[in-house]
């Protein structure tokens, strides 16, 4: 029996070593010592700049025409989200920037090229697995870098707090552990490319509704204790060397102009030595300089170029300022020195191997998928089925994507796209875009001796039709979410419900399969024997569906965000300001007097699954959910100080991989739940693996203002099946402790 040890950042490192195995291996990223040795270096150039060169490093454009304000972009600006000049006087080169949480970004089509989409970031946060995060990172970066792009507009870790929030699927998940851990990875993986990532939107940027002026309330105990505690875990993991500040306000203060956040949390409390960039639209003044923003993002979107004469002007006359413009540079200069980007820097025109990077899209789409219902063992199909009816979904042409910044779209474009109404150069931006391989295809590759029948499914008749004269139903439903626009329930659109209940009706043997980018509900679940989380599935996704359907693929894909069973169980019924504003990209309050703020403190840092621990509340899927087709035990969890050794068992007939997850459940006796450690760990049939996990004492502590403090004491521990399915407690106890991050 092999024993698999995971030490130091929990479960990570192990786990990572046994997947970094079969994937191509890559560079490693800039690391402390790296970094340190870039500021070294960047402070050396900062003395030798002329004074008319202090503010090019400091503002950039959005090299599109986006917007009455667009400049011309330079003859080297690559169509994209933002450029910002090189000084070639001082072997500087110029920054070219992507948007790439999923894949470098299509922007509408205006480049003409593809790139390999991912699935969406919940999808691949359902893997619960750094390492594979880590490969998709190092994947997107080669393709960023083959494209010309030396930034990438990565990493986003908001924590999805309102499971409502249109970029849900672009974020990982609720809990700040796995969040951080997984973002982590993948911009490790991208970095890796000797390029620049950012983690993003710093901070408490939970919803897109009022993004521009939405101000949300929060105590810094729990800020620290949740969605800062996964961008600090981030950092540490990934070394990411820029930080994009967000839209909203938080306790009264913009993200791009927060004195605190920014000069205390990130650069003096943390140690952090990259520089901040702005969200494009999201600099109020030039006073964010002194508040910690270094780099005016697209600036064009901006009411003024604030980082360019003006704060010449300002350096010139005040040395606080000029002390800060170069700190300004020398944060930009460390990040180009530490990716080594001055040396050897991404230039256009490298042939990428799509076929390569469509294998990393298929595993992670195929490592994602989850399982949530499975009665009589109606999955995996058999091959020998004669006739199927795939019914809606668009499934016969692609898989849905999110919409917004982050959309990719794979060589050829999109192969479908619905228009939701938008006018010129947002009428791309705001519509659905079906791509990759699709569902049918994927299923008739598989069932090569069955009939596969496909209707849209807008008829219900003819669904129920299809459907009686089929051996197996198979309906694809979607719901598709976008930035700039949150969702105003969990119900599945445009009659969805209706048809899969008229199906299930007309042939019992019925499978959903859902490509949605938030939690949704199900009032047909009693009724449906079935039913696959797909998310949005990426360049790959009609394969890894139809490859889990048909069992090639054993599915492992454990929930990252808690499926609520209605509106009423979350801490904000309804979501702050839905109702009373319009969808907004980039834009101001209808008027300056416009308020609007969410209150973060109802549930402070029990964010998700956390608080339906709290209020004892009972989720439709809880986080940490997901079926197999084999089966599991965890046991003989024993606990020495921060140490969980345990062994893991695959009980059944087939092989598969295992979510090992650990929860904190009481401190002294009473209840508090939080995701302790967690490991996916593959097992063939009948193989037992003992795991060793560390815990991260952060997660046992409180944050107070003399920093991270354990309460000694006894601390209780369970294995979960989920959080909600708990197994004994063990306790330990931990001794009292303070220390700073
Ligand atoms: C988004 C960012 C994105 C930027 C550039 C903003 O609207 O919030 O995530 O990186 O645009 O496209």
């Amino acid at each position: 029996m092999r024993k698999v040890r995971l030490t130091g950042a929990c479960a990570v490192f192990a786990v990572m070593a046994g997947v970094a195995q079969a994937a191509a291996p890559h560079a490693v990223g800039p690391d402390a010592a790296g970094i340190a040795a870039a500021e070294k270096r960047a402070a050396a150039t900062v003395k030798a700049m002329q004074p008319d060169e202090k503010t090019i490093l400091t503002h950039g454009i959005m090299p599109l025409p986006f917007g009455p304000n667009s400049p011309t972009p330079p003859a080297d600006a690559i169509p994209g989200a933002g450029y910002i000049a090189g000084i070639a006087r001082l072997g500087v080169p110029a920054l070219k920037e992507s948007d790439a949480s999923l894949g470098v970004s299509y922007v509408s089509g205006i480049r003409k090229d593809g790139s390999t989409a991912l699935p969406s970031g919940l999808a691949q946060a359902a893997s619960w697995n750094p390492a594979l995060l880590e490969q998709g990172g190092a994947m997107i970066g080669s393709e960023a870098r083959a494209k010309g792009f030396n930034v990438l507009l990565a990493g986003g870790v908001n924590l999805t707090r309102d499971p409502r929030n249109g970029r849900t699927f672009e974020y990982l998940s609720e809990d700040p552990l796995l969040s951080g851990h997984l973002v982590g990875a993948a911009i490790r993986g991208i970095q890796s490319n000797g390029i620049i990532s950012t983690i993003k939107h710093f901070a408490l940027n939970g919803q897109e509704t009022g993004r521009h002026f939405v101000d949300t309330k929060i105590a810094e105990p729990a800020a620290r204790e949740s969605d800062l505690l996964a961008f600090k875990i981030g950092i540490e993991q990934g070394q990411p060397l820029s930080v994009m500040c967000s839209y909203n306000r938080i306790n009264g203060a913009f993200g791009c102009d927060h004195d605190h956040l920014l000069n205390t949390v990130l650069k003096k409390d943390w140690g952090w030595k990259g520089f901040v960039m702005s969200d494009w639209g999201a600099v109020p003044s030039l006073d964010t300089a002194i508040h910690g923003l270094d780099q005016q993002s697209g600036a064009q979107l901006d009411p003024k170029v604030f980082f360019s004469t003006e704060l010449a002007a300002k350096a010139k006359a005040d040395p606080k300022w000029a002390a800060r413009l170069d700190d300004m540079n020398k944060r930009v200069l460390t990040a180009i020195y530490a990716t080594g980007l001055d040396k050897n820097d991404a230039k256009p025109g490298v042939k990428i191997d799509f076929a390569k990077n469509g294998e990393v899209a298929l595993e992670s789409a195929k490592q994602g998928i989850v399982l949530l219902k499975n009665s009589g063992n109606m999955l995996p199909l058999a091959a020998s089925a004669k006739r199927i009816a795939v019914i809606g979904g668009y499934a016969a042409s692609g898989v849905l994507s999110g919409g917004g910044s982050s959309q990719t779209d794979p060589e050829g474009g999109p192969k479908a796209v619905i228009p939701l109404g938008a006018d010129g150069p947002w009428a791309n931006f705001f519509s659905q875009h079906y791509h990759g391989t699709a569902p049918v295809a994927g299923i008739k590759a598989q069932a090569k001796n069955a009939t596969v029948t496909y209707r849209d499914g807008t008829i219900i008749a003819d669904a129920v039709d299809q459907a009686k004269k089929a051996d197996v139903a198979i309906v694809f439903a979607t719901k598709w979410s976008t930035e700039g626009m949150d969702q105003a329930d969990f119900s599945l659109p445009s009659g969805q419900d209706e048809l899969i209940a008229a199906v299930v009706a007309a042939n019992p043997r019925t499978i959903v399969v859902l490509e949605t980018g938030n939690p949704v509900v199900m009032p047909w679940l009693d009724k449906v024997p079935a039913v696959l989380e797909a998310w949005f599935g990426g360049s790959r996704g009609g394969d890894a569906i139809a490859s889990v359907l048909f069992g090639e693929t054993n599915p492992s894909g454990r929930l990252p965000i808690t499926f609520p069973a209605s509106a009423q169980q979350l801490p904000r019924p309804v979501l702050d300001g839905y109702f009373d504003f319009e969808p907004d990209f980039i834009g101001n309050p209808p008027s300056p007097d416009t308020k609007l703020s969410a209150n973060y403190d109802i549930e402070g840092s029990d964010v998700g699954y956390r608080w339906f621990a709290r209020q004892k509340q009972k989720a439709l899927f809880p986080f940490g959910y997901g079926l197999s087709y084999t089966s599991f035990a965890a046991e003989g969890l024993k606990v020495k100080g921060l140490s969980a050794s345990f062994t893991v068992k695959n009980t059944g007939a087939r092989s598969g991989a295992y979510v090992a997850q650990l929860y904190l459940t009481a401190r002294g006796g009473e209840a508090r739940q939080r995701l302790a450690g967690f490991a996916r760990v593959e097992l063939k049939a009948g193989e037992s693996k003992p795991l060793t996990l560390s815990i991260d004492p952060r997660i046992l502590a409180d944050w107070t203002q003399k920093g991270w403090t354990i309460k000694g004491g006894q601390y209780s521990f369970a294995l979960g099946e989920d959080a909600e399915h708990l197994g004994a407690a063990v306790n330990t106890a931990v001794a009292a402790k303070t220390w700073k991050d």
